[in-house]
């Protein structure tokens, strides 16, 4: 591998490719390329000073050969029929789709979370798997808890941005009247729940790799333009004061805390690389019980943040192999 990787960003003309150039462009990377689909084929992207043109993300552009690292952020279909194309071709692949999130074999990995499982993917195709955007900071807050008292029971209602669901809605968003702004609930339904509900059960499951874990979510979107919320409520198997669990989270990485009178809103984390957890108080209604607010960019660590500190694990992980 080149000492500078050549990394492809598939879907770099959405909402989450956009901000994945920005962050690559701020770390300094130099061998970047563009792909989208043949429709976006020959616009211009700013790249730092730069601009890159886009290319088509054709079978035969992604299986060339001449690509170290791909960064999909496509819907599942297209990832589905690309990401195996770009894996055979010898790529590292960091998907941000559903498409191998809950598939066995495929890592699904929150560095601060579980870094390590990442590494696991190099012994085989080199596809690794990015989370929901509301999982990825949920379970970041859940693994120290976790660690420290045991986990028995979760419970989280969330307040989730328009660009969760990608350019166009943030387009319309923006031209929306404000009287029309509304709440939604605009996931595909799977009998009583939506499905944004049951991945972020079964994600956070696989994440902590705690296959039994009680976990119910209401999953609501909000006319906001950027940054998620969720409102959580755990149960534990043995008690922690909210001072303990406030310092607990103060020293996990990628958090912010916040204390009252500050507490985390979707516009304070929008445009930030940390995870704001704050409003950390005893839920009243159950023995053992914390509730918690936070607020995560669901554009930088909720998607392309995250992808971008996969990839430089397995980066690493590849070249303390040669
Ligand atoms: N938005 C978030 O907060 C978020 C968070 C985590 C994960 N994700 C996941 O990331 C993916 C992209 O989300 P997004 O919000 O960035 O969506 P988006 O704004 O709608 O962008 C979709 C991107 O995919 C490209 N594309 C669509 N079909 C394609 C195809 N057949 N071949 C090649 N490229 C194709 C589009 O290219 P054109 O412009 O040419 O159409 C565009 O660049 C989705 O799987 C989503 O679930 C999103």
């Amino acid at each position: 591998m080149a000492a500078q990787p050549r990394i492809g960003v598939v879907g770099a003309t959405g909402a989450v490719g956009t901000v994945t150039l920005g962050l690559l462009a701020e770390r300094g990377y130099e061998h970047v390329r563009a792909f989208a689909s043949a429709r976006s084929a020959g616009s211009r992207l700013p790249y730092g000073d730069d601009e890159l043109t886009v290319e088509e993300a054709s079978e035969s552009a992604l299986g060339a050969g001449d690509v170290d690292l791909f960064l999909f952020s496509v819907g599942t279909s297209a990832s589905r029929a690309l990401v195996p194309v770009a894996s055979a071709a010898g790529a590292i692949c960091v998907d941000k789709s559903s498409a191998y999130r809950l598939a066995d074999g495929y890592p699904l990995v929150v560095p601060e979370v579980n870094g390590g499982r990442a590494l696991e993917s190099l012994a085989r195709d080199r596809i690794v798997a990015n989370p929901n955007c509301c999982t990825i900071p949920l379970t970041c807050v859940l693994k120290p808890l976790h660690e420290e008292a045991g986990l028995t029971r979760v419970r989280v209602s969330t307040y989730q941005s328009v660009s969760g669901a990608g350019a166009q809605r943030m387009s319309a968003l923006a031209e929306e009247p404000q009287s029309d702004h509304d709440v939604l609930m605009d996931w595909s339904w799977e009998g009583d729940e939506s499905d944004e509900e049951s991945k972020l059960r079964a994600e956070t499951r696989k994440i902590l790799e705690l296959p039994d874990l009680p976990i119910s979510a209401t999953c609501v979107r909000v006319p906001v333009m950027v940054g998620h919320s969720e409102a959580v409520w755990v149960e534990l198997e043995r008690p922690l004061s909210p001072a303990d669990a406030t310092e607990l989270l103060r020293d996990a990485p990628g958090l912010r805390v916040l204390e009252i009178p500050e507490f985390p809103t979707s516009g304070a984390a929008a445009g930030r690389d940390d995870v704001l957890v704050g409003r950390i108080r005893p839920d009243r209604a159950v023995e053992h019980g914390l509730a918690l607010f936070l607020s995560c960019d669901n554009l930088r660590k909720g998607a392309a943040l995250n992808a971008i500190q996969i990839a430089e694990l397995l980066l690493d992980g590849v070249a303390a192999r040669v």
